[in-house]
């Protein structure tokens, strides 16, 4: 394989169980959220048919607890977990009540650093329990992903610098009334990032309960876009935990430019990639994966995939096909199936997955179209979903 190769084949990748999976208790948080209902898991026969393979699955996050990105989930079990170590939180039915236990705790402000979905996420957590929100973000984050921060009522920063940059700038604000919620790790910050991976799970509890119900067996191959990894994390850790019987193949999906988990595999170390990170797939724009997600992303994620922007225009247009309306973040793990399937490495590709025309293959649509007018101009139509 030459070093130009957009795929990383990872022979290492185990079997056995990885991770610490946390069970259903951030799914039973999540239903008692007002809005709570599982997301839709939709089969695209379409899809499945044009990669040659049996099955589609697009697990769809583009609406989640009323926001356009999956990323709630994690950021409102993170928040909720360390507000437990400070409040008593036993007795509660509706956020109302979770927010009224909390009012001794006044002032207080979260914090975080963001491409866009995780940032609004805390944002919105923040105003449902009477908290402020500060929120940084990278430099060259698009207006509508500032406002859409700003709109739930944040005061937002632009950081002079990369993703890695604006993490930094939000970690100063650690302090007795200031919680830093960030979604990566370093050394000495763990509690937090650990919980937000935690908080992914109820996605995988969905889909295993959505499957079940229709006697489905589980996927053969989960497709998971790779920022810092936490997502990545979790996918391993559920789909790796013993006992499940079927283990799927993992596959990862990075943009080129910040390929931050697909570079450390090739290191076998954790490194940083030069800047800018400036893919359309926003929510993939890092640097560096998360320490945290490291050990697992790495020891469970068979096959790492890299793609340009205009192979996540072709997903977004597929998806949109089928009914699904995904962003650029969003549509970025089916461009990473294309990629593996039909790009120029697709005959090793399918053979080291053992790609047959039964496959059955999950994928998670992780955000709606969180850039109108981006999505508008790339699909060309509004985000109606079709019928
Ligand atoms: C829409 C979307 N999908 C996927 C990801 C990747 O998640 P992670 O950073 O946990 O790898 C992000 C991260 O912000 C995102 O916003």
């Amino acid at each position: 394989m030459s070093a130009q190769s957009s795929i990383f084949y990872n022979s290492a990748a185990s079997e056995s169980s990885i991770g610490n999976p946390p069970g259903r208790d951030p799914l039973d948080f999540h239903r008692r959220l007002s809005g709570y209902e599982p997301t839709a898991l939709i089969d695209a026969p379409a899809l499945a048919e044009n990669l040659g393979i049996g099955r589609v699955w697009v697990k769809d996050e583009s609406s989640r607890l009323g926001l356009p990105a999956f990323k709630i989930l994690g950021a409102s079990w993170a928040i909720y977990s360390e507000l437990q170590k400070r409040a008593d939180l036993d007795r509660w039915n509706t956020i109302d009540e979770l927010a009224a236990l909390l009012e001794g705790l006044q002032p207080m402000t979260l914090s975080a650093a963001t491409d866009g979905n995780h940032g609004r996420a805390v944002a919105r957590m923040a105003a449902l329990l009477g908290f402020d929100a500060t929120i940084y973000v990278p430099a060259g984050t698009s207006q509508a992903r500032i406002d859409a921060i700003t709109s739930e009522d944040a005061s937002v920063t632009v950081v002079d610098g990369t993703y890695d940059e604006a993490v930094a700038r939000s970690a100063e604000d650690a302090g007795e009334r200031c919680l830093v919620i960030s979604d990566t790790s370093w050394t000495g910050y763990e509690d937090v990032p650990r919980r937000v991976i935690d908080g992914y799970s109820t996605i995988l509890w969905e889909v295993d309960d959505q499957l079940a119900k229709q006697s489905e067996a589980g996927p053969d191959i989960v497709v998971v876009q790779i920022g810092v990894g936490a997502l990545a994390s979790a996918v391993v850790s559920h789909y790796r935990q013993s006992g499940r019987g079927h283990y799927p193949r993992i596959v990862g999906v990075e943009p080129t430019v910040a390929n931050c988990m697909l570079a450390s595999m090739r290191a076998g170390e954790i490194v940083t990639i030069p800047g800018p990170q400036d893919s359309i797939m926003a929510g993939l724009n890092c640097g560096t994966p998360s320490m945290l997600a490291w050990p697992v992303v790495s020891a469970g994620v068979d096959v790492f995939v890299e793609i340009d922007d205009d192979r996540a225009r072709e997903a977004m247009r597929s998806l949109a096909g089928v009914g699904v309306v995904a962003g650029e973040t969003g549509a970025a793990g089916l461009g990473g199936l294309i990629e593996l399937l039909v790009g120029p490495e697709a005959e090793q590709g399918r053979e080291f997955l053992g790609v047959n025309a039964e496959t059955r293959v999950l994928l998670f649509v992780t955000e709606g179209a969180t850039d109108p007018e981006s999505y508008a101009e790339i699909v060309g139509r509004q985000d109606e979903p079709l019928q």
